[in-house]
């Protein structure tokens, strides 16, 4: 599995990969808008395909993941890239990581709780007001769950 931090060479390649899965660069997050199209990560490719991406973004001793997409599933792909972030975090000097999923995301919940993630904080409602800025934002998420609110996860280092 080849993994590349995000740079020039890729970067127009990873911008295409966040418009095909979430049709936008921007992403609201606890009433913050932020732009994916700016952001640190590592992407998994398969020849010349981004098939796996993560961002983030370290402010202070803190690095918080902004997205985490594996194209496919149960190959292994989300924890390579999540362990190249907790390497990037550890370097950096980082005592912790955080991230927010929302309420419907079951698959993130599991995931994240079997890597050392555990939960800290809720929103509720959050994305009520995440609407105010992204009207598109879905009413339902996966599995037909109302996509109401906010769960924030943390990882000790
Ligand atoms: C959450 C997500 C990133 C996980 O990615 P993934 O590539 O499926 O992750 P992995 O393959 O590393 O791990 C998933 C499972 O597959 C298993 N697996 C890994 N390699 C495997 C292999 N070669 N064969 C069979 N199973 C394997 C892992 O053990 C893991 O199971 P576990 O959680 O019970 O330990 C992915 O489901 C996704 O893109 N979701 C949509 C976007 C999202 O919700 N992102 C997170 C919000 S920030």
């Amino acid at each position: 599995m080849e993994i590349q931090r995000i740079d020039r060479a890729n970067r127009e390649a990873v911008d295409a990969f966040i418009l095909r899965r979430w049709f936008t660069l921007q992403m609201v997050v606890h009433g913050e808008s932020i732009d994916l199209g700016s952001a640190d990560g590592f992407c998994v490719c398969e020849g010349s395909e981004i098939i796996g991406l993560i961002t983030y973004r370290i402010t202070g001793s803190e690095m918080e993941i902004l997205s985490l997409d594996s194209l496919h599933e149960s190959r292994g792909i989300g924890t390579a890239l999540l362990n190249e972030a907790i390497a990037r975090a550890k370097s950096a000097g980082c005592a912790c990581i955080l991230l927010i999923t929302t309420n419907d995301n079951l698959a993130a919940l599991r995931f994240y709780q079997k890597r050392g993630f555990d939960m800290v904080r809720f929103y509720r409602n959050a994305l009520h007001e995440a609407r105010k800025i992204k009207p598109e934002i879905p009413l339902i998420g996966a599995d037909g769950i109302p996509l109401r609110h906010e769960i924030e996860l943390e990882r000790i280092l």
